[in-house]
């Protein structure tokens, strides 16, 4: 039984449901039908690994000389969420039209899909993916309250105890979490050119540096004049939790999830006012045996 919505199937070695995040139906529909490019960039993440901040980042890096140079005022980040700005292959372009063809090179897409699952299209065309991660305690925590809001009207709400034993247990959309990062981070390790994977806590702490290797990884590398006129950090602020959060207070993105559902605290270490030290020692015991031998690290708040 599933802690969000509904039922939770094993497919392919790891959990989906049977509506939002991605359905069974969704993924073999993808296989079939969806056709990658060489030049697509694939946003992956686990839910409630900061996607919304990724998003935001990429569209605006790679999007910043059509806004920069006409008003500042027009650029849909102020008045639009992240997600309506860059799709997820497994909803939107599904969804609406599976045969999705864009004009703009490179195409943006983002996916939870775990990589042992993703269309084959994705894999041979040998486009670029960047994978974001975040120690799966604040992921635990984001998700409770996450599914927790959407399931507010139907009144039966989760408990923490009840999301922890799930979570550990591996069952979450597109869990076992540490198996998920484990697939991303060895092809990583394998075609470095080809995945970039970075973590949720390395881009709080250093966000400049971040967006300055996404940009080069996305081949939009700013230049020395845009440097000293700090355009890096007028994306880090358009992109910021304070300007996102605000944008998005009110409205939803589809029926049933309010644009303010993605944004909650968007710090490090939240975990530590909802984990007892047991939750956290068993937390901590798993990651330690799942990783083991992998230089997988979150700095802090791990
Ligand atoms: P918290 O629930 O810990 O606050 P996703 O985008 O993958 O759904 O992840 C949501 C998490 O990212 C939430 O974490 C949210 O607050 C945080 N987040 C959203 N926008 C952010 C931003 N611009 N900067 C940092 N964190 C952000």
């Amino acid at each position: 039984k599933g802690w969000i919505t509904g039922n939770l199937y094993m497919y392919q070695g790891f959990w989906h449901q049977t509506m939002r995040i991605i359905s069974v139906e969704t993924l073999m529909a993808l296989q079939d039908t969806f056709k990658a490019h060489p030049t697509d960039i694939y946003l992956v993440t686990l839910p409630k690994s900061g996607t919304t901040w990724l998003k935001a980042l990429v569209f605006a890096i790679v999007n910043r000389k059509r806004y920069t140079n006409g008003s500042l005022s027009t650029h849909p980040l102020l008045i639009s969420n992240p997600h309506n700005c860059l799709p997820f292959i497994e909803t939107e372009i599904y969804a609406n039209t599976p045969t999705y063809v864009d004009t703009h090179s490179p195409r943006l897409f983002a996916t939870h899909i775990p990589y042992t699952s993703l269309p084959q299209s994705i894999i041979e065309s040998g486009c670029r993916l960047i994978y974001l991660c975040r120690n799966p305690k604040d992921v635990l925590v984001s998700m409770f309250h996450f599914a927790n809001k959407l399931r507010d009207k139907s009144g039966s709400l989760v408990t923490f105890e009840e999301a922890f034993e799930s979570f550990s247990k591996g069952a979450m959309p597109v869990g076992p979490y540490w198996d998920h990062v484990k697939g991303y981070h060895k092809v990583s390790t394998e075609h470095p050119g080809k995945v970039l994977f970075l973590t949720y806590e390395g881009m709080k702490v250093d966000t400049l540096n971040h967006v300055k290797r996404l940009a080069k990884f996305l081949d939009y590398p700013f230049t020395e004049e845009e440097e000293v006129e700090g355009a890096m950090q007028e994306i880090i602020r358009l992109c910021s939790f304070e300007n996102l959060s605000e944008v998005n207070k009110h409205g939803n993105l589809r029926e049933g999830i309010p644009n303010a559902a993605f944004f909650r605290k968007g710090e490090v270490g939240d975990w530590t006012n909802h984990l007892t030290n047991e939750m956290s020692q068993r937390l901590d015991r798993i990651t330690k045996e799942k990783f083991h031998g992998l230089d997988i690290s979150f700095n802090q708040g791990s």
